[in-house]
């Protein structure tokens, strides 16, 4: 029977330090429920001692998902072993994951220890976390840079300690598939009680190698890969799981082992988080980019038709990707609507359906050919509208041209009432924007703005992703529209509903890509009006 390699998820970690991919507590529950329909065997929720927003979310995934194990990670320090373990301890299978770095520049300049400390630190802290949970990781940050003698030395004293996992981290991502191969060969070899414990890879992406070195890990003999979906994470990332995942599927003559992951939730799992995060799927992404599987040249195309083995080495369908054969256009009625929906994967409640199936009539008006991409787009556009809808957007009048100041009049409602907000800008959706803003009486500051096509026509829908922050904390947008200017304000409209939301819909750090701040001098008029 082909051995399991364990799947540990640090995408909601390793993954959401990176920047742009922060993300609200809401946001991680969704994001972990569906780690857990993926199948992966570990999810490291977060670093519960960085913050009180980490701790929080650590504690709700313990308890959210079953039959899975949850981690938090612990600098080797009993403050964070305690605020770790108190993070997970709801859950039904806890982890605490101790990292404490062991190379000797580590040591040297950052911990400013000698081997010996580090040793007695590493030993202390492992022992007291067992004493809380049966679950330990131990995790030598720096691995591939450390000496492998006093590696070895580590990993035979932290097993002692009590830990079941032991994690050989090529941190800065320097390591070649040799370098791991002789290091995972090593420790198996000269550490007497290793057969106590898994040894875990974790390879970062500097070099372009945290795949191959993960699985070169794996031939060695590490029994788990942490990974997180399209391979984000520190610096340029960590291994990507779905890349593992369907090198293992896909090369079994090489890789002759099994994992939890059911692949065909793959596509739809680095979906969810670019829809979450607002952060695109670059499109050549192995696996799930939405080119992964597109065949463009004539001589593919010839070849496809024939067989498609002569150029997929991997079906769409065992990753997820679902493409449906018939068209949607005015005259479809809910029935077909709701149908495209479950075909696409989307079962959603009534309610959610009928809200979808106006906005596609909508979009029927302004277009001809409606796509599953356009209905995609549609979709993630209101899975991103938890927020309540305290602002809705009524009309609007935007005058822009290459000789003028460009100004917009819009036209919001709450509750009963229409406002009135008009403003200048130096753009079209600068001075939108900032009319909006005249309206809710709230300042806040535009941090990133991204706008791009759905699909290739002319009369594609403009999809827009914004970003806004009253000062203390981001709220993320999302809008879409055959018009552009519609489609960033109501993006603006959904950040801004989440903003005065409150501070559960918030998302910490984010990028500064775009910094303007609506200051007062050139906002002009403010009406109320009946609704
Ligand atoms: O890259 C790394 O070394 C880490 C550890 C904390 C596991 O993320
Ligand atoms: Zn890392």
């Amino acid at each position: 029977m082909a051995e399991h390699i364990y799947i540990f998820d640090t995408t909601l970690r390793d993954g959401e330090q990176a920047p742009g991919y922060s993300m609200n507590l809401e946001e991680k529950i969704r994001m972990a429920r569906q780690l857990e329909t993926l199948g992966v065997d570990i999810i490291e929720a977060g670093f519960a001692i960085s913050s009180p927003g980490d701790f929080e979310s650590v504690e709700a995934i313990s308890k959210a998902v079953k039959n899975i194990t949850v981690a938090s990670l612990a600098r080797s320090l009993k403050k964070d072993i305690d605020a770790a373990y108190e993070a997970v301890k709801g859950a039904e299978s806890p982890r605490i994951h101790v990292f404490l770095a062991s190379s000797d520049i580590h040591l040297q300049y950052k911990l400013k220890m000698t081997r010996d400390e580090a040793y007695e630190r590493m030993e202390e802290s492992v022992r007291y976390a067992r004493s809380l949970c049966p679950d330990i990781e131990f995790s030598l940050e720096d691995a591939t840079r450390t000496d492998l003698d006093y590696m070895c030395r580590l990993v035979e004293g932290a097993i002692k300690a009590g830990a079941t996992t032991i994690n050989l981290p090529d941190t800065v991502g320097y390591a070649s598939q040799e370098d791991i191969a002789e290091m995972v060969s090593r420790v198996r070899n000269s550490v007497p009680n290793i057969d106590k414990a898994i040894i875990s890879m974790h390879c970062h992406d500097d070099l372009g190698l945290a795949v191959a070195n993960s699985l070169a890990g794996v031939k060695a003999g590490a029994r788990q890969i942490e990974c997180t979906l399209c391979g984000i994470g520190e610096r340029a990332g960590n291994a990507s799981l779905e890349e593992v995942v369907m090198a293992m599927k896909t090369r079994p003559d090489l890789y002759p082992y099994e994992t939890n992951i059911k692949t065909e939730e793959l596509f739809r799992s680095a979906r969810l988080l670019s829809t979450i995060t607002g952060v695109k799927i670059f499109p050549s992404k192995a696996i799930v980019g939405d080119n992964a599987f597109a065949h463009e040249s004539g001589i593919h195309q010839h070849g496809m038709m024939a067989n498609s083995k002569t150029y997929e080495i991997m079906t769409p369908e065992s990753v997820g990707v679902v493409k449906t054969n018939y068209v949607l256009g005015k005259h479809s009625g809910q029935h077909a609507f709701r149908k495209k929906l479950e075909d696409l994967g989307f079962v959603l409640p009534d309610s959610e359906v009928a809200e979808l199936f106006s906005a596609f009539k909508n979009l029927c008006d302004r277009k001809k050919n409606i796509t599953d991409r356009d209905i995609i787009a549609l979709v993630e556009s209101t899975e991103h509208n938890s927020e309540k809808k305290i602002w809705s957007l009524v009309s609007y009048v935007v005058n822009s041209g290459n000789k003028m100041t460009s100004t917009a009049c819009i036209d919001l409602q709450k509750d009963d009432k229409v406002y009135e907000g008009i403003a200048s800008g130096t753009g079209p959706v600068y001075a939108a924007l900032r009319a909006v803003e005249k309206i809710i009486r709230h300042p806040f500051s535009l941090e990133d703005y991204q706008l791009q096509a759905v699909t290739e026509h002319r009369d594609a829908l403009g999809e827009a992703i914004v970003k806004i922050s009253d000062g203390a904390n981001v709220y993320r947008g999302r809008g879409v529209s055959t018009d552009v200017i519609e489609a960033s304000i109501l993006a603006c409209l959904s950040a801004v509903n989440r903003m005065l939301d409150g501070e559960s819909a918030s998302i910490t750090g984010g990028s500064s890509a775009i910094k303007m701040s609506f200051d007062n001098d050139m906002l002009m008029g403010h009406t109320d009006k009946e609704a």
